[in-house]
């Protein structure tokens, strides 16, 4: 296997780059490849010839994309068509990942991975669904083969501080250091994802299965779990004494409008573990980084030092 990683050190890219680390995959960042740049997607694709394109680059800012919508759509949305215009030319296939902001999370059901959504919660859900737009017109017209996934509440290691905050367990942790008591919202329900989960099960999608749509988080209940739910049990787990209180979603207001339901149906894989049993191991990494990023260096991940 022949395989290119985009965004290759974010907090899903990095996992990829573990999970494929004995096809010695090439990882691109941005400073690498900017994916909004047409011309240089289209000539380096053309010359690296890979098999397979992972993207796991996005603009994952979700409240600031609120202010600056058009540059979440120049790298969630029009990248894509210069992806899925290279892939579809170089026969690659493209792995891409979406998320459950595509919706607009009013059914309280969830959503299957066929379901159609009209209007996205904001901006950023919107410069999502624009991607998986460019790509499935590339499928049917020029027959991209690709795989669509779609997640949510996605955590993992960081390697690096970010500007922005995308990842939940680290700020429910970091907020437990310095508070007795922490608020958070009751009535928005969804799916955690562990990043090496995804890209285990990215792993297991192209060991064969049929070209589409596919929506891939740990597993829960039914109706999902909150954010509190998740927050409390990020807490129980890691043995802290911090209160969780609920609150609702009016009086904790973002910037970008958050979906009240958002699970995410699967209807076409096994299911994936437990979230809880995936939190408690994600833990147990961030009693120790060091020894975990180590493993990366140690099976020849080529990676620099995480932040
Ligand atoms: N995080 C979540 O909760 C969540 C939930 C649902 C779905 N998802 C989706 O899952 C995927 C992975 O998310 P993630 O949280 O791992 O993202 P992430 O940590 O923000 O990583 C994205 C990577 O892409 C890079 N990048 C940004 N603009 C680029 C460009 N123009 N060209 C090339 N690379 C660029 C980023 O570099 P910089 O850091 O330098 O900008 C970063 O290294 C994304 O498609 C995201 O939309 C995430």
């Amino acid at each position: 296997m022949n395989v290119l990683i985009l965004g290759a050190k974010g907090i899903l890219g990095r996992d990829l780059s573990y999970g494929f680390r004995d096809v010695h995959p090439l990882l691109w960042d941005i400073t690498d490849l900017d994916i909004t740049n047409q011309k240089i997607v289209t000539s380096r694709i053309k010359e690296a010839r890979p098999e397979i394109i992972i993207n796991a680059a996005a603009y994952t800012d979700v409240d600031k994309a609120e202010s600056e919508p058009r540059e979440a759509e120049r790298i969630n949305g029009h990248a894509l068509k210069n992806l899925a215009q290279a892939a579809s030319r170089t026969g690659a296939f493209l792995v891409h990942y979406s998320t459950d902001y595509v919706f607009d999370g009013k059914n309280r059901k969830g959503y299957t991975e066929e379901e159609e959504s009209n209007q996205s919660i904001n901006q950023y859900g919107a410069s999502k669904k624009m991607g998986e737009r460019f790509l499935i017109e590339e499928g049917k017209r020029n027959g991209l083969r690709y795989f669509l996934i779609r997640t949510s509440w996605l955590f993992g290691p960081l390697w690096r501080q970010k500007k922005h905050e995308n990842n939940f367990v680290d700020t429910i942790l970091k907020l437990s250091e310095t508070r007795d008591e922490i608020r958070v919202v009751n009535d928005q329900f969804g799916r955690p994802m562990f990043s090496k989960d995804l890209a285990r099960e990215t792993r297991v999608l192209l060991m064969g299965l049929s070209p589409g749509v596919y929506h891939v988080t740990n597993s829960t209940g039914g109706r999902g779990v909150s954010w509190y739910q998740f927050a409390k049990k990020i807490i129980e787990l890691s043995g802290k004494s911090t209160r969780v209180v609920p609150c609702t979603t009016h009086e904790f207001p973002r910037p970008a409008a958050r979906p009240k339901y958002s699970v995410l149906r699967n209807t076409k894989l096994q299911p994936l573990r437990p979230w809880e049993e995936a939190l408690a191991e994600y833990l147990e990494v961030k009693k120790n980084p060091r020894a975990y990023f180590a493993r990366f260096k140690n099976e020849g991940v080529d990676t620099d030092t995480p932040g």
